[in-house]
């Protein structure tokens, strides 16, 4: 697809640090087992801030980078599994802190789990026939739905959020997507939802949390993430050592070296965040791209892939030339 291009990143990461030295004062776990089975180190927790809050701080980061005026926005799409309501959505209130209710704005959430923003980048490529400039948003707040006594969930999750302005503008830079996914996987990764009720009788409200068969994820996450990333490599035409930048969803550090030991993908081109953020579900390649561009490692012109994967199962990709 041409005439698409990123113009703006921005991520945004709350407060509050939690090391797995705290983890090991609420459940059975320690440092050495969560660094050697995931690769993880700390992750950061939100108290005071949900969803949109840290969804609005990291689009807000976006379009300053973008040095646009954010009344040039007419699309907005939220990736989220943990959003503030059921309804309104997400990308609702992120407009209404924006203060672009007067304007013309589509606004709606997106849930694919940890493949939402690639699934969202996608949606938002194809709308841009139509609209002119997207506010691409991955935003969690996990921790409301982590067991803490739970030790084989606990340990591996984060919140945040990651952003990206996406424009319909004249470029001969290619950008391609893929997903796909598989709904007869659902026991294996979940978060329930609101269950049926009796008519009339007012039965107590359960909440939600990660349930998950850690070891069936794994594998699906080796197999998925290496489908994904050959199926964007194949739409791009382009071989591996063409691609400058691999970015593959912070989900298990493990998952990630199974992958380049797979394909064969020079360890120097993957970029690892999870020791530091945990896996932040959707938020995971929005906040991990937008570091990267930070640190000057996306250039202009550079050819970036990026992979995700989640319950569902879903899975994704993108091929994309900065
Ligand atoms: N600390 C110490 N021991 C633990 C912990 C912990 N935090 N958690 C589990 N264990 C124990 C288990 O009880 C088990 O003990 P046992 O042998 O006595 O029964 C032992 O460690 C091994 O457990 P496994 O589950 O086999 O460990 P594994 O090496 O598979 O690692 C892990 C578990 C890290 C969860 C791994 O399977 C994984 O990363 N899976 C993928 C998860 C994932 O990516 N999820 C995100 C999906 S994205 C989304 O949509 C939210």
């Amino acid at each position: 697809m041409k005439d698409r291009k990123i113009i703006g990143y921005g991520y945004y990461i709350p407060k509050n640090l939690i090391t797995n030295q705290d983890l090991e004062k609420i459940v059975d776990t320690n440092d050495e087992w969560i660094k050697s089975r995931s690769g993880i180190e700390t992750r950061y927790v939100s108290s005071d801030e949900n969803t949109s809050d840290i969804a609005y701080n990291a689009a807000i980061k976006a379009i300053e980078d973008a040095n646009i005026s954010k009344e040039d926005i007419d699309l907005i799409i939220c990736a989220t599994c943990t959003p503030d309501n059921m309804t309104p959505s997400t990308a609702c209130l992120v407009q209404e802190k924006l203060g672009l209710n007067d304007c013309h704005v589509t606004a709606f959430d997106l849930n694919a789990a940890c493949s939402g923003f690639l699934y969202s980048m996608q949606v938002a490529a194809l709308m841009l026939s139509e609209y002119k400039c997207a506010l691409v948003i991955g935003a969690e707040t996990l921790s409301k739905v982590i067991d803490w006594t739970d030790r084989s969930t606990c340990v591996l999750f984060g919140d945040g959020a990651g952003a990206v302005i996406m424009k319909r503008e004249q470029t001969d830079n290619q950008m391609y997507f893929y997903s796909n996914a598989e709904g007869d996987s659902q026991g294996k990764l979940k978060i329930r939802g609101l269950s049926l009720k009796q008519p009339l009788q007012n039965e107590a409200r359960e909440v939600g949390c990660i349930e998950m068969a850690g070891n069936d994820v794994f594998r699906f996450a080796v197999r998925a993430m290496s489908d994904a990333l050959k199926e964007a490599l194949k739409k791009a035409d382009k071989t591996i050592d063409q691609i400058d930048l691999v970015i593959p969803h912070q989900a298990n550090y493990r998952i990630i070296k199974h992958v380049i030991k797979k394909l064969k993908i020079d360890e120097n081109k993957v970029y690892i965040n999870l020791d530091k953020y945990g896996n932040t579900s959707a938020a995971s390649v929005a906040i991990a791209i937008a570091e990267a561009k930070e640190k000057g490692l996306i250039k202009e012109g550079a050819k970036v892939v990026l992979i995700g994967f989640g319950a569902g199962f879903t899975y994704a990709s993108g091929y994309i030339e900065i």
